[in-house]
């Protein structure tokens, strides 16, 4: 399993380009199996999850096509995809336990074909992770579900049907789901209490453009108007803001200056003003964000996390890795995963004083300085906060279990060793 060594100390300065977003990427290839037709997404970053995704669409009988797209500073992406005909309607255990999100194809499978067998992900290290609001929505559109050996068996052999959905939760995964499932209902679907996060829009946007009717982009009700087919259509995957939210910290840990290249600062309201707050320099451009924490004098702040458009959860670990070093306290809530500290032993360890109170809460007291570890992180996200820390601690950090970074974070050694980190992967045979 390879390893990340970082020399902490270095002011980072210069460009990072964002690449494009994972958590969009996933559903829009799932919505791929909505037609028969060619679709091509462009901008797709270079992840493991990506991979993985795309391993269950080809044992689904999807057929892939991958090029590189060389662009200035950036090479990305594009693939096109066609699923003419279904080699399978089940999505094995081995697929969905390496990546939860392949559970994206529920929706898809069940409304164009009428069966499909998914392995239920199960938990992780942030919590439960239940999928009881996607089962019950495609029930009240006429599925009928079972969960046998361990899998959802979902059957609707004359399609679904359009139902009013009132979803408990402004769930993410349960939105694309169940917005893939009605573009091809009988009738009309409408969800309250949908997820607003970006991600959301562009799957919007790319099933537009496939034909599909629907009203209530970027509102928390979508009106679904099923057609009877969809058709090819290309896409520019957008920029992923938790990517550049977590370069954005790079920068203000080690008071430096970053521009991050096609980021969308209207995508990062709240982790932006949260930094303004902390008296650093946030300049909104055309195609980008620069982040100037070269005179900043930063002082604790509160943050809790919520649905878009409040405060991300997946920027959480990373700003608790940052308020460990600045001056007065901090307080964290996290309000969307009941296990999502995990980061903050593994801090303490670098010599943070973080006081965790419940599931929920923790208290920062800023440090003056971290020192290096050999540290390890159970999720991405996590992982990116052991990152941060390494970057300004005292001495050799090494970071173990890189394979979560790689499902998330495109080329991080190569961005941060370009604004002037001393990074470098220790490649390790398993
Ligand atoms: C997505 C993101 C993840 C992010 C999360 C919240 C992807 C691939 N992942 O995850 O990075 O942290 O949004 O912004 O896009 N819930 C239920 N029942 C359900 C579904 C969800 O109770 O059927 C609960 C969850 O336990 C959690 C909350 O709803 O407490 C939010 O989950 P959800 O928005 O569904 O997260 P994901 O789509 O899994």
């Amino acid at each position: 399993m390879d390893k990340i060594k970082i020399r902490g100390g270095n002011q980072l300065s210069g460009k990072i380009y964002i690449s494009g977003a994972k958590n969009a990427a996933l559903p829009l290839i799932a919505a791929t199996l909505l037609t028969k037709d060619l679709v091509k997404l462009s901008n797709m970053p270079i992840l493991s999850d990506i991979k993985s995704l795309n391993n269950l669409m080809l044992e689904l009988g999807t057929i892939i096509e991958e090029n590189e797209e060389i662009r200035a500073h950036h090479t990305s992406k594009t693939y096109t995809y066609q699923t003419a005909e279904f080699k399978s309607l089940i999505a094995p255990y081995d697929f969905v336990r390496k990546m939860r999100a392949s559970y994206y194809v529920l929706g898809p499978l069940l409304s164009r074909m009428g069966h499909v067998e998914l392995s239920l992900p199960g938990g992780c290290a942030i919590g439960a992770r239940p999928m009881d609001i996607h089962l019950n929505s495609l029930e009240q559109m006429g599925a009928n579900i079972e969960i046998k050996n361990g899998y959802v068996v979902a059957d609707a052999p004359n399609g679904l049907n359009g139902a009013h959905i009132i979803f408990p939760k402004a769930s993410v995964g349960a939105t694309c789901n169940i917005l893939l499932a009605a573009t091809l209902a009988k009738g009309e679907t409408v969800i309250e209490n949908v997820a607003q996060e970006p991600e959301i829009a562009d799957l919007i946007d790319l099933l537009l453009k496939m034909g599909a009717q629907i009203e209530g982009k970027n509102t928390s009700i979508l009106k679904i108007k099923g057609v009877q087919e969809l058709h090819g259509a290309e896409h520019n995957v957008l920029p992923d803001r938790i990517e550049a939210g977590s370069y954005a910290i790079a920068a203000a840990i080690t008071k430096g200056r970053i521009e991050l290249e096609g980021a969308v600062a209207d995508h990062l309201k709240a982790p932006l003003n949260i930094l303004r707050a902390m008296d650093i320099k946030v300049t909104e451009k055309e195609n980008g964000i620069i982040i100037d924490a070269r005179n900043a004098d930063m002082q604790g702040q509160d943050i809790m996390t919520d649905y878009y458009p409040g405060f991300p959860t997946d920027l959480q670990a990373q700003f608790m890795a940052l308020m460990t070093v600045v001056p007065g306290a901090s307080m964290v809530t996290e309000n969307i995963w009941e296990n999502r500290f995990m980061h903050v032993p593994e801090l303490i360890r670098m010599g943070a004083n973080i006081n965790v109170h419940g599931h929920a809460s923790a208290i920062v007291r800023g440090v003056k300085k971290l020192s290096a570890a050999p540290v390890m992180a159970t999720d991405l996200r996590a992982s990116f906060a052991l990152v941060l820390a390494g970057l300004i601690a005292d001495g050799e950090t090494v970071v173990n279990r890189v394979y979560h970074l790689d499902r998330g974070y495109e080329k991080l050694e190569e961005k941060l060793r370009a604004v002037g980190a001393d990074i470098e992967r220790i490649k390790e045979e398993d």
